[in-house]
């Protein structure tokens, strides 16, 4: 009987676990829950004698990976696995998978909820400004920057996008605007929008020099991975430009000190939830599972990404 640990620090909806159950009662494995553990120990533990893992932005590193000796497949339920460390799951024949597009119309939705609690200022009574008529960059046109283009047009938002991997047909199909530079991106809009992975390439790339070519009246918003934002250039920007502002899904590590120095112009959530909505926990649970049963009862790997 193939065994299977659905580890989640931060836990999918009750309907999405139930999901969970149905797909693999039906092929009769065994599920083990191990929802809003604490310690890295208990993921420890959890994994021991399990062949499958679904897992959201928990850290699998090779020192989990270590405990886990009949483990053949990892899950990430979303679209970013730079919380996977998939070079030693290769070295130990593990197969790693995300489930692409599944949440990212709820990550959309926050990314353009934050636009329009900071253009409000944080909904506290000062004057603020619309959305209408702005300019609004996607930073990667993958499956959220594709959903926030679509909401951003409905905001009356002029849409353009940088993205080095995708044809500029494919972008330009859906009446968003493709730049050739990440800089003319910066230069052009007010608002962009991060959706990027983070990875050896991104990691504090988004820096000074970029944010200070944006136009007056600036607003970058992340809900991609804190990593990729250079926190020693957003500060000096964010000082130098009374006129900047940041909102990001789950707080930078100087959180406090720019809630401080800032305050009005920033906005943190307190734990990453873009995807946290009933939807999005339904549609990743839901794949996970289904690539899970496909994976062993037919061997398919189309969504391996190591
Ligand atoms: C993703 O990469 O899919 C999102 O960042 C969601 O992450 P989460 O499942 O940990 O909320």
């Amino acid at each position: 009987m193939k065994r299977v640990l659905l580890a989640t620090e931060k836990p999918f909806a009750a309907s999405a676990v139930a999901k969970i159950e149905e797909i693999f009662a039906k092929v009769n494995y065994e599920l083990i829950k191990l929802e809003n553990y604490a310690s890295v120990d208990e993921l420890k533990n959890g994994v021991k004698d399990v062949h499958a893992l679904i897992i959201r932005s928990d850290k699998v590193t090779s020192e989990i990976m270590a405990e886990a000796p009949e483990l053949k497949i990892v899950v990430r339920g979303g679209a970013g696995y730079d919380n996977v460390d998939c070079n030693a799951a290769s070295e130990k024949g593990i197969t790693v998978m995300n489930t692409p597009g599944v949440n990212a119309n709820a990550v959309a939705e926050l990314a353009m909820g934050m636009a329009v609690y900071v253009a409000r200022n944080l909904f506290t009574p000062k004057s603020g400004s619309e959305l209408l008529g702005k300019k609004i960059g996607i930073h990667a046109y993958g499956n959220v920057g594709k959903n926030v283009a679509r909401i951003a047009k409905g905001f009356g938002m002029e849409v353009y996008a940088f993205d080095p991997f995708i044809k500029k047909e494919i972008i330009e199909a859906d009446d968003v605007k493709v730049v050739d530079t990440v800089e003319e991106l910066y230069k052009t809009c007010q608002y962009i929008s991060l959706h990027i992975p983070a990875n050896e390439h991104t990691k504090k790339s988004i820096n000074k020099n970029l944010l200070s070519l944006m136009p007056k009246g600036a607003t970058l918003l992340n809900t991609a991975r804190k990593e990729v934002v250079c926190e020693e250039g957003l500060k000096i920007i964010l000082e130098e430009r009374p006129d900047f502002k940041y909102a990001s899904d789950i707080a930078p590590d100087s959180a406090s000190e720019l809630n401080e120095k800032f305050a009005g112009r920033v906005f943190f959530t307190p734990k990453k939830m873009g995807a946290q909505t009933g939807e999005a926990n339904v549609n990743a649970a839901v794949a996970a599972a289904n690539q899970i049963v496909n994976f062993f009862e037919n061997g398919d790997i189309t969504f391996k990404v190591n």
